[in-house]
């Protein structure tokens, strides 16, 4: 069974291939580098202030919108833009809780989703520890596991969890602009 649904998801991106005509694949890994970091890294004032989980990208708003704080952050969504691409996203949490989606620009509010779909690739990329791609209708998506990364994540969440265990997943929506 897990086999075939590992044959399953690699056929995904093949699929998504053939949908999109001949675009390069989204660079997303820079921008998920700046995702990460963000749920990496807790500072004593983010628990004062009582920052954890998905607000550590969106504060909670009708509209939820990452803002980059720097260059360094915003320069991933830039290059995309660029290339052609804008990017929303969603975070699962463990519970399956869905948050999205998330935008990264302030004037284009993403287009809803098949909530179903995003949150069936958040699990296998939780379950399989792994990025996984779909493809839905004009988008793509690329999941990534969301990883304890330090002993305060496991000691706060579940104490028995390890370095590398999951801790959620991000959802990464790419929608074509322009055409390449
Ligand atoms: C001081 C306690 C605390 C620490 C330390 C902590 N978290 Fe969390 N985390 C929480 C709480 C509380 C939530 C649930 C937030 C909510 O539901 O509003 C959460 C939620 C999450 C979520 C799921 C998204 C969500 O909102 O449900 C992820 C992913 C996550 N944390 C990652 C991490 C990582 C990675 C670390 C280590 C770098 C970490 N956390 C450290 C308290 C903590």
């Amino acid at each position: 069974m897990n086999r075939i649904a590992f044959l399953l998801f690699s056929l995904l991106p093949l699929a998504g291939f053939t949908l999109a005509g001949d675009t390069p694949a989204p660079r997303v890994d820079d921008l998920n580098q700046v995702i990460q970091d963000r749920f990496g890294n807790l500072t004593e004032e983010d628990i004062h202030q009582g920052r954890f989980g998905v607000t550590r990208v969106a504060r909670p708003a009708r509209r939820r919108i990452f803002v980059p704080v720097d260059e360094k952050e915003r320069a991933p969504i830039v290059r995309l833009r660029e290339e052609g691409w804008s990017a929303s996203l969603y975070v699962l949490g463990l519970g399956d809780t869905l948050y999205g989606p998330i935008g990264t620009s302030p004037e284009g509010l993403p287009a809803a989703l098949d909530r179903a779909e995003v949150l069936r690739l958040g699990k296998g990329a939780i379950d399989k520890r792994q990025a996984l791609q779909g493809v839905q209708s004009d988008v793509r998506l690329e999941a990534r596991p969301i990883p304890v990364s330090g002993k305060s994540c496991a000691g706060c969440h579940d104490p028995s969890l390890k370095e590398g265990d999951p801790l959620g997943a991000v959802v990464y929506v790419l929608r074509r602009t322009t055409s390449p």
